[in-house]
Order: C-alpha cells, then sequence, then structure tokens
C-alpha cells in the first residue's frame, strides 16, 4: 500500500493533518516527519510492537537503539534520569540538534533501547515535529526514515522512495535545514562522550562541558550505530583530501566522475554539485549523493572538509559512505 502523504505549512501545519498523523501513531502506525535534520521514522516510543515495526521497515539491525523525541525538557522525566548536567544540557541547546544518552527509565520497551539499560532522548526544533508529537501524547522513537545503510532522507520523496509501502503516512513539509542528524553524547558517565558529531557542533559543547571524542575500537564499542555500514550510495565514493591522490588514481581509468563539495575540482567532471559553505555542504550532502547515483557516475568524488564545526559530521557521514567494507574505511 502507498503511504498517506500529507503536505503541510512547515511554519504553521494544519492541524487536521496533524491531527490525522498523530492517530496513526496512537493506533500503532508509522509516520515519517520532518525535524530540523533529517526526515525521521516515528512510532510511539512506549509502544513495541509499534516500534518493532520501524526496525522491519528499515531492515535496521536488532542492537541499533532508536532515538526517542519529546516537545520539552520535562516530557524527559517519563522515559529517563534526568541529572543536573543534564537538565543544564537541555536549557542551553534543546530544541536543536543534540541528542542525550540517559540511563533510561522502566517502562521504555527494550526494542526501543536496542536491549541497553540507557535511552538516548532529544527535543527537536522543527515546528511540525513539535506539533506532530505534542498532539500525538506519547514520545516518539524516530530513528532517520531511509532503508539501513542509505543516506539519510533530507525531503519526503526521498521517504517514499525508500520506503513507500512500508510507512503509513509521509508528512511534506519541504527540505530539511541542517542535513546531518543530531550530535549524540553519552551523558550517563562522568565525562560526556561524543557517540556521533552531528548538527551541533562539538566545539559548542565543549565551550560548556568537557567531551571525550573516542576514537576507533572504542567508538564502535560505545556507539552501536557506527558498528554497520551506513550512508553508502550505490556507487563507490572517494575522498579527496589535501593531495590530489584521489584525482589522479581517477584519471587513469575512463570513468564518468561525479563530484560533491565545496573546492573547484581540479579536472572537469561529468556531473558537479558544489556548495558555498560548509553550512551548504551539510544541509545537501545526503541529496547529492543519491541525485548522483540517479545520474549514472560510476564513481563519486567527495571533497574532503577541515576538521572543525560541521566538518566533524560531514567527514564522519563521508568516512562511513566511503567504506565498502565495515572495516575497511579508507581516508584521505
Ligand atoms: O537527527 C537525528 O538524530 C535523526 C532525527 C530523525 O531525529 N535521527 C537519527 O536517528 O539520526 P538514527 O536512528 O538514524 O541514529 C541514532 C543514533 C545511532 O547512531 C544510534 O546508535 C545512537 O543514536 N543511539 C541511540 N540510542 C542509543 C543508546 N542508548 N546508546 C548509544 N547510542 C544510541
Ligand atoms: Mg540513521
Amino acid at each position: 500500500m502507498k503511504p498517506l502523504i500529507l503536505t503541510v505549512d512547515r511554519w504553521n501545519p494544519d492541524p487536521s493533518a496533524i491531527k490525522r498523523a498523530a492517530s496513526v501513531l496512537a493506533d500503532g502506525g508509522l509516520v515519517a516527519f520532518p525535524t530540523e535534520t533529517v526526515y525521521g521514522l516515528g512510532a510511539d516510543a512506549l509502544l513495541g510492537e509499534a516500534v518493532a515495526k520501524i526496525f522491519a521497515a528499515k531492515g535496521r539491525p536488532a542492537d541499533n537503539p532508536l532515538i526517542v523525541h519529546v516537545v520539552s525538557p520535562e516530557d524527559v522525566d517519563r522515559i529517563a534520569f534526568v541529572d543536573e548536567r543534564a537538565a543544564r544540557l537541555m536549557k542551553l541547546f534543546w530544541p536543536g540538534p543534540l541528542t542525550l544518552v540517559l540511563v533510561a527509565k522502566e517502562g521504555v520497551p527494550s526494542i526501543t533501547r536496542a536491549g541497553l539499560s540507557t535511552v538516548a532522548v532529544r527535543m527537536p526544533s522543527h515546528p511540525v515535529a513539535l506539533a506532530l508529537i505534542e498532539e500525538a501524547r506519547c514520545p516518539v522513537a524516530a530513528p532517520s526514515a531511509n532503508r539501513s545503510g542509505r543516506p539519510s532522507p533530507t525531503n519526503a520523496q526521498t521517504v517514499v522512495d525508500d520506503l513507500n509501502g512500508a510507512v503509513d503516512v509521509v508528512i511534506d513539509a519541504g527540505p530539511t535545514d541542517v542535513g546531518v542528524e543530531s550530535t549524540v553524547v553519552d551523558a550517563t558517565g562522568p565525562t560526556l562522550v561524543l557517540l556521533r558529531p552531528g548538527g551541533l557542533p562539538v566545539e559548542e559543547l565543549i565551550a560548556v562541558e568537557d567531551v571525550v571524542l573516542p576514537q576507533g575500537e572504542e567508538i564502535k564499542r560505545r556507539s552501536p550505530g557506527t558498528r554497520h555500514r551506513h550512508y553508502a550510495p550505490s556507487v563507490p565514493l572517494v575522498l579527496w583530501g589535501e593531495d590530489d591522490r584521489a584525482w589522479r588514481e581517477i584519471l587513469s581509468q575512463n570513468t564518468a566522475v561525479g563530484y560533491v563539495g565545496i573546492r573547484k575540482p581540479p579536472v572537469a567532471v561529468a556531473v558537479e554539485v558544489r556548495f558555498g559553505s560548509i553550512e551548504g555542504y551539510a544541509r545537501g550532502l545526503f541529496s547529492a549523493l543519491r541525485y548522483l547515483e540517479k545520474r549514472h557516475v560510476d564513481i563519486i568524488v567527495a571533497d574532503w572538509p577541515e576538521e572543525k564545526g560541521l566538518g566533524l559530521a560531514l567527514r564522519d557521514r563521508l568516512r562511513r559512505a566511503s567504506a565498502m567494507e565495515e572495516d575497511d574505511l579508507p581516508l584521505p
């Protein structure tokens, strides 16, 4: 069955459309909706059978827990223990692209947490997401609304392309603003640990709290979402760092090259997607990857940004998009 598509005004979504979508959530159905980062695939976080449908729809590995979306810091009290530091972070950065991993309370189904004793929570800033969660009167579990392993969706059409029959309702409010997913931080220990760089630059967190940036095996152990191949386009992707090695390798072959990035490529390419800023690159990366595969290029070259601000999130997504095997992560 095709999903019901509800097109709404992103600043003032039609209340009757929101009511309709919320009632689908209350009945244990799946609703894809925009957040400021990417589109999410939502279900009532406290209904195990509804959450199970998310894993089935995405083909998501059962060991990868979901983020639970709320409309206020107070809402978190139902699902997790909030200490003074977590309350402070919520006050500073919510609503917005920061996800906090906290100790879960009883009542959060095991499937939502992938069996862990912790739960990830976030309050999105998108008016449509807030209206939907408010109207549904339940915390909403929502991973990015893509098939597992594919680039995340930043518009409604991509959700339909990826999930079509597996989602009941898609709320279309146009493209998302940030384009990369939220920054995920483990807030259960003495020091915050960055689990996934994202839409909130980690520098902003470091300005107010100590943050540990784990590397390699350590990050895999702590962060289930990093264990699997992700963000991969259907064509190989190589990274263009400071030297021109990526280009030399490609030019020796006779291939149609697609390019995505900020810098001007040193050679002519078949299809080019260029952005004027790091914010633009973050906003457009995932849709550019999907666009380039549709243009039938043989290989994609991606600009490897500086390691600061949104560049951290972009490097993480690009590194994983370029890996052909889970443990094969070539860097420029
Ligand atoms: O911006 C976003 O975060 C989007 C929108 C829809 O809110 N959501 C999103 O969800 O990106 P997803 O499922 O694609 O990524 C969730 C990340 C994964 O890396 C997952 O492993 C991690 O959060 N995560 C969730 N719960 C966790 C937990 N209890 N402990 C550690 N990591 C957790
Ligand atoms: Mg995802």
